[in-house]
């Protein structure tokens, strides 16, 4: 009789196999988040029938939750040289070649001071990006107000550095503090859409806010 495998072999195989893991292998990014990223991007340029998307050269983009470092390497491809990327993770993270990267905590205010100086002199982001997630405990409950907790800390930092007309990407699980977020976001942004990537796996509730068009601090 075969023994049953644990579960930590099993999702080491699931990893090994899955597609986009591997892609990433092959294409040279430090993890398969990457993706998500580059579709929602392609899906916009699509729709726009734009030459690009969400990231556009020259942009300043703030990566939230960046480690490894997938989103960032998508981003400053898509950036440019005229374009500049600040990441920030509580784990440690390798260089970004045209970028800045921060080890910290960001729900800290002494690592948010070092995020907003960094955006010197014009103290502005033209996208923010949130892929912030909690260690999973396996309480729901817990993990829900952490994922919750980190999302409004995104919220709270883009109306503190988001340029007028700006955009976002934040990542969302999908619980009691989902819907509100929703609607906040509509107060925010002229254009809201929550989005599932098809490199999000199924079996997370994660899903993606996109603000498009964001209106500014009224003065
Ligand atoms: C899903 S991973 C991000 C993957 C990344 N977007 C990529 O493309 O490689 C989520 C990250 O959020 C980070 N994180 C969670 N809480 C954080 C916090 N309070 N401050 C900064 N980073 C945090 C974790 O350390 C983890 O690296």
């Amino acid at each position: 009789m075969s023994k049953r495998r644990p579960s930590s072999g099993r999702w080491l195989q699931e990893h090994h196999e899955d597609p986009y893991v591997l892609r990433a292998r092959r294409e040279g990014y430090r993890s398969r988040a990457a993706y998500k990223l580059l579709e929602i991007d392609a899906e916009l340029q699509q729709k726009s029938g734009k030459k690009s998307g969400l990231l556009r050269p020259g942009m300043t983009v703030v990566d939230l939750g960046a480690a490894p470092g997938g989103w960032s390497q998508v981003a400053v491809k898509l950036v440019g040289k005229t374009g500049r990327i600040i990441a920030v993770d509580l784990l440690a993270m390798e260089p970004i070649v045209g970028g800045v990267v921060f080890q910290g905590d960001f729900l800290d205010d002494a690592v948010l001071d070092q995020v907003v100086q960094a955006l010197a002199p014009k103290g502005r982001a033209d996208l923010v990006l949130s892929d912030m997630a909690p260690n999973m405990s396996g309480f729901k409950n817990a993990d829900m107000a952490r994922g919750e907790l980190l999302a409004e800390a995104a919220f709270a930092f883009i109306e503190q550095v988001l340029e007028p007309g700006g955009a976002t990407v934040i990542k969302l699980f999908q619980g009691t503090g989902f819907h509100e977020m929703v609607k906040q976001a509509r107060t925010l942004f002229d254009r809201v859409k929550v989005v599932k990537p098809n490199a999000s796996r199924a079996r997370s509730s994660e899903h993606y806010l996109l603000g498009l068009g964001y209106k500014g601090q009224e003065t």
